[in-house]
Parts: structure tokens; C-alpha cells; sequence
């Protein structure tokens, strides 16, 4: 398979630099616990930039779920693989995804863990692809806009292998 670069590594890293400016001046401003959380494992490239680029105090978790459905696009359902390790109560939580397509994932985790009673849930994302979306979610803090392609790279897989790729990458002939 053949794939050539869609966002390089320096626009990334510029990128998660700027969305770590605007978290820390978010969370200086409304002050509190911050628990950032990942969910995997695509995320877990883009997360370890980002809390890097906080500079605000925070704890730090992982989640994994997985969409009832087929293998291409999320279904409406999600179903908690591991959860949390730590309580989430009166704590702010920034979810942190690779990229958000359908929203499908977004939408059920937020309602999930919003009977938790965090003090607040606010969404950070490496990518989006609006014009995939079926549930309307707020994207808090967005690295890039992308058009409806199969990316991978920066821990995104192409059939679970390439998450490694320093850069996003998309197929080509
Ligand atoms: P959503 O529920 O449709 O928003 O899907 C989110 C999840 O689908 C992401 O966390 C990815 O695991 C996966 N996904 C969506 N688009 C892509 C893509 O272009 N490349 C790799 N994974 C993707």
C-alpha cells in the first residue's frame, strides 16, 4: 500500500503547541481540578504531545470503548472495555480523542460520564472531520479541520499497524 503526507510533523507539533496555549489559559481562567483523559488507544500519540504543551496542574487517565456496530463506521452504542481509574466527581475533565468522525463515540462517553457529576467536560481532538458528523458534540479545543479520507498515522491505525507514523498520512496510488 502506498501512502504519501496529508499534515507533517512541524504543523502538528506547532499545532499542539498552540492547543496547549489555549487549554492552560481555559483552565487558568476557570481554576479547579483537571483530569485529562485519553481514550485508546488512538489517542495515545497526540496525548502525550498535548499534556506536554498544558501548563496547568492535572491528574491524567485512559479510557478504552468500543462502538457496537461494524467496523467502519461507530454505531450509536458504546461499550466500556476498560474504564477509569479514578473518580470523577466536581473535577474537570478534557477528553482527548485522535480524531472525531460520526461523533457517535463523543456523544455516548460524554452522556456516560456526565452522570458522574464532573464539574465540566470539555473535548480536545487531534482531527475532525465535519462533514462525517451525525451527532452534534462541542469541540472545545480542534487541532485540524480534514476532508471525508482514511487518515492514519500520529496513532491512528490503517488496519491496527501504522499508528507509529510521525505525521498523518493518507493512501494514495
Ligand atoms: P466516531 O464515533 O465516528 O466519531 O469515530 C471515532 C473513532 O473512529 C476514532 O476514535 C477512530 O478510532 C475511528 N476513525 C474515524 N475516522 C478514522 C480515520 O480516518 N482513520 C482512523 N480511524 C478513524
Amino acid at each position: 500500500m502506498n501512502y504519501k503526507e496529508l499534515i507533517g510533523k512541524d504543523a502538528i507539533a506547532q499545532r499542539i503547541a498552540e492547543m496547549g496555549q489555549e487549554i492552560s489559559a481555559h483552565y487558568n481562567k476557570v481554576g479547579g481540578d483537571l483530569l485529562v483523559v485519553g481514550l485508546l488507544r488512538g489517542s495515545f500519540i497526540f496525548m502525550a504531545d498535548l499534556v506536554r504543551a498544558i501548563d496547568y496542574d492535572h491528574e491524567i487517565d485512559f479510557m478504552t470503548v468500543s462502538s457496537y456496530g461494524n467496523n467502519t463506521t461507530s454505531s450509536g452504542d458504546v461499550k466500556i472495555v476498560m474504564d477509569l481509574n479514578k473518580t470523577i466527581d466536581g473535577k474537570h475533565l478534557l477528553l482527548v480523542e485522535d480524531i472525531v468522525d460520526t461523533g457517535n463515540t463523543f456523544h455516548n462517553v460524554i452522556n456516560l460520564l456526565k452522570l458522574r457529576q464532573p464539574a465540566s467536560i470539555s473535548v480536545a481532538t487531534m482531527l475532525n472531520k465535519p462533514s462525517r458528523r451525525e451527532k452534534e458534540i462541542p469541540i472545545d479545543f480542534c487541532g485540524f479541520d480534514i476532508p471525508d479520507e482514511f487518515v492514519f498515522g500520529m496513532g491512528l491505525d490503517f488496519e491496527q499497524k501504522l499508528r507509529n507514523l510521525p505525521y498523518i498520512a493518507v493512501k494514495c496510488d
